[in-house]
């Protein structure tokens, strides 16, 4: 194999990604902010931030796929004599002495040297506060005195994302700002509508500022040679329409040995309709004066990052695994659990693939990210689950999508998905066996966010489970819809015009036959969590008539859902068959692998194995298990998006890492614990990192949501990183079904898969009011839990029941 170059490496002991090649394959970004004020940062410091929504609130300008590559963000530029360089190399791309970025967990530093200077910045969003802070430390590691002409660079974005990228009729005349002492204010449609405001601050007296980008860069120049910099010179511009900035510019002198820090804030303001004004155009600064004097010492800074770096202590000090193996440790303890914080806080809206334009909360993503964030912040769990279930309709049905800002369900995708009720049990499952919170279900919850409508949130899982029984095919399996998990397989559609979208497109869905497997294995597997939950309440009936409904589906799939040596993946809209040997291409898919070997539909009579043992001998390959194969070669109208793509990539028999765990979790069900730890290992970015750094091409301390598949013209080349179920997926499998420390209502269920080579391991799990250090035991076995000692009695089962304190636990396979 090729020796790939590396551009970095784990640091552990820190948490953090370390960049040492400012020119990575691609971007490598983070995030930064927890709740409402939130940032995108790359490893060269482009990005951008917005309030709580990037299409409506957005603060910062980017340009998406652009030339060059990442192009907007927050730039300091550094003018030392004739040479300018910045800290992050990009925009100037000077080449520097020394370069490296750290991401860590919602901080970024970035430190570049040039000619005896060092330029080292870190940013963070602090706890609620809505800003960025940037700051900055400047030091002369010279032996002579510096002369510096320091210059700071932010790009207004006029609010909506999206008309920010078009209507430039009306853009360019509407620009406003305010300047005053160090801050620079953009106030744009703040006259009219809008109350809230930015300001750019520096805790520094500035010889000069720009507000108008072209006098400050230059009609025809660029990011990397703005002409105010490079001629030391700033222009004091004042914006008015055009594209608003916000550049400082401080003169620095510093001795030999000598440091200075300055702290740069973004920040975010709303003000009371009738506060808005201090005098006729005069915006009101009262509420930025107070949040500039929160954050206007180096030494006010330094503690808002130590709380930060506290909070980040807390939620990884909740599950904890030393397997000895830092592969492992490092995903299980760090990486894959920030990803889901950042999955569950941005769902699909603002990646470096997703333009924050596009896609508000999905109603199945939100669901699933839930599952691998419950452990660490469970109220806001809580909160997002009441959000979701309120954009359902009176028959289960759902919105597909819904707005973060006004939690409404978003209408031009509407509903029609066919899976997305039954993640509602999922995810409201995981969150009771997580906190034991049965008051939960006691909620009362609209529908369609209509005040009046309101029934309890058991009551939304009932329809939520009567809306797949209601909506039966002709072989009595879960009809599609628009389309099921997987959204580009649309079956309804028929679409020969490109101007279509094939989401909400449905020109022939009178009288069709398309039914899914997919939906069939996932209504057995949160079916059974339903009939549990409800004998757990005491609704024996409810259970009695669930369980009718669970046996029917798995009798509907064994008599016409198997195919022989897997689970067919659907009917069309003619009812034939779709993921069978019969057909020419695309024989077999992971989708119905996953959900029905999850359901352990027909495991007594072999299918379940046969089905695991057809993934690894058609799905997988050197990078994971492609979605389906053989690849589409041409369209197929009757399916829709899914034969759209080429060979290998996405939804056509790319490797969507998101269902691979499906797959796994098959695996573990099984008792396979080799084949699952072979199939996890292959997608997890750890051992990815160590060998494909270049191929790879995103970052390789998240998973992405595609990897090319054997199929691809360049096999293993990821994409559409940090977003995508796939975080939540793959915590769930490691922490669940591998290492095998299962919530549950009552107690910790503890059922391990493992490869036969794995060696003792110690899981401390924070659950509850108890605090629990197990220690496991494989002996060489794959499954099987022989004895559990808890505090020093035997344990009948697999169950230890929850009691809160301090508690050790002994597990022997
Ligand atoms: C994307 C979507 C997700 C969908 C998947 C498969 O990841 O966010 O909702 O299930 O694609 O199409
Ligand atoms: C496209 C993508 C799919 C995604 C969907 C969401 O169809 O292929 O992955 O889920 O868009 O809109």
């Amino acid at each position: 194999m090729e020796q790939q170059k590396r551009y970095g490496h784990f640091d552990d002991q820190h948490r953090e990604y370390v960049i040492t090649d400012p020119q990575t394959p691609w971007p490598w970004i983070n995030y930064l902010g927890n709740e409402d004020f939130f940032s995108l940062i790359s490893n060269t410091a482009g990005g951008y931030s917005f309030y709580k929504d990037a299409k409506f609130r957005r603060i910062t300008r980017y340009r998406y796929n652009n030339v060059p590559m990442d192009n907007g963000g927050r730039y300091f530029y550094i003018k030392d004599g004739d040479t300018v360089w910045n800290p992050g190399w990009k925009p100037c791309k000077t080449p520097l002495d020394f370069y490296e970025c750290r991401h860590g967990m919602s901080y970024t530093r970035i430190t570049g040297k040039k000619n005896g200077v060092e330029a080292s910045v870190l940013f963070f969003v602090p706890l609620k506060k809505w800003c960025e802070v940037q700051k900055l430390t400047l030091k002369n590691e010279s032996k002579e005195v510096k002369q510096l002409k320091l210059f700071s660079f932010e790009e207004w974005c006029l609010w909506n994302a999206a008309t920010d990228m078009e209507n430039f009729q009306r853009n360019f005349s509407t620009g406003e700002v305010e300047i005053e002492g160090s801050t620079i204010y953009h106030k744009t449609e703040y006259r009219e509508r809008r109350n809230h405001y930015a300001f750019y601050h520096v805790n520094a007296p500035i010889q000069g500022f720009d507000t108008d980008r072209e006098t400050f860069v230059g009609l025809y120049n660029e990011f990397a040679d703005p002409q105010a910099v490079m001629e030391g010179k700033p222009r004091n511009s004042h914006a008015h329409g055009w594209s608003p900035i916000a550049s400082h510019y401080i003169e620095v002198t510093l001795q030999p040995g000598e440091s200075k820090d300055f702290v740069f804030l973004l920040g975010y303001i709303e003000n009371e309709q009738d506060e808005k004004f201090e005098a006729l155009q005069v915006i009101n600064k009262k509420k930025a004066h107070a949040l500039i004097a929160e954050l206007d010492t180096t030494e006010k800074v330094d503690k808002a990052f130590a709380e930060l770096c506290a909070l980040w202590d807390n939620l990884l000090n909740i599950y904890k695994v030393r397997t000895g193996n830092d592969k492992l440790d490092r995903m299980v303890n760090i990486w894959n659990q920030y990803q889901c914080m950042v999955t569950f806080n941005f769902s699909r809206s603002a990646s470096f693939f997703e333009s924050g334009v596009g896609r508000g909360m999905g109603f199945r993503d939100s669901n699933q990210d839930l599952v691998g964030f419950v452990h660490q912040i469970p109220p806001r769990a809580r909160q997002r689950i009441i959000d979701i279930a309120s954009t359902q309709f009176p028959d289960g049905g759902c919105y597909h999508q819904y707005q973060p800002l006004t939690k409404r369900g978003n209408n031009d995708i509407g509903g029609g998905f066919n899976d997305d009720p039954c993640w509602l049990i999922f995810g409201t499952v995981a969150y009771i066996k997580e906190t034991g919170d049965f008051s939960i279900l006691d909620e009362m919850v609209p529908f369609d966010n209509q005040p009046g409508t309101e029934v309890t949130l058991f009551e939304h899982l009932k329809i939520s489970m009567n809306h797949v029984i209601n909506n039966l095919g002709p072989h009595l399996l879960p009809l599609i819809g628009r389309a099921d998990w997987n959204d580009c397989l649309n079956l309804n559609c028929f679409s020969w015009d490109p101007n279509e979208s094939f989401q909400t497109t449905e020109n022939v869905s009178e009288g069709t036959k398309a039914e899914s497997l997919m939906i069939a294995g996932l209504f057995v597997v949160t079916g059974k969590d339903y009939v549990a939950l409800c004998k757990k309440l005491g609704k024996t009936d409810e259970a009695a008539r669930m369980q009718k409904a669970v046996d029917a589906m798995i009798a509907a799939v064994k008599k016409d859902g198997w195919d022989g040596e897997w689970y067919l993946r659907a009917y069309d809209f003619y009812g034939r068959k779709i993921g069978s040997n019969e057909c020419d291409e695309a024989k077999i898919f992971i989708e119905s692998q996953g959900w029905c070997t999850m359901a352990e539909i027909g495991a007594e009579d072999g299918m379940v194995a046969k089905s695991l043992d057809s993934c690894k001998k058609y799905l997988e390959c050197e990078h994971g298990m492609v979605l389906n194969n053989p690849a589409f070669s041409k369209y197929i109208y009757e399916y829709g998006e899914i034969s759209s793509y080429p060979e290998g990539y996405k939804e056509n028999a790319g490797i969507f890492c998101h269902n691979n765990p499906w797959v796994i979790i098959g695996e573990c069900l099984a008792g396979r614990g080799n084949d699952a730890w072979s199939h996890y290992a292959k997608i997890l970015p750890s051992y990815v990192e160590e060998k494909y750094q270049t191929l790879h091409k995103v970052e390789p301390y998240v998973n992405c949501q595609m990897v090319a598949g054997k199929d691809a013209f360049k096999p293993g080349e990821g994409k559409n990183s940090w977003l995508t179920g796939t975080a939540a997926w793959m915590w769930y499998t490691v922490s669940e079904f591998i290492l095998g420390i299962k919530p549950d209502y009552d107690g910790i269920r503890i059922d391990p898969c493992l490869p036969e080579t794995a060696t003792d391991y110690t899981v401390n799990r924070k659950f509850r009011e108890a605090d629990y250090e197990i220690t496991i035991h494989p002996n060489g076995q794959q499954k099987g839990v022989k004895s559990i000692v808890l505090d020093g009695k035997n344990v009948d089962g697999t169950v230890i029941p929850y009691a809160p304190g301090k508690h050790v636990v002994e597990v022997t396979m």
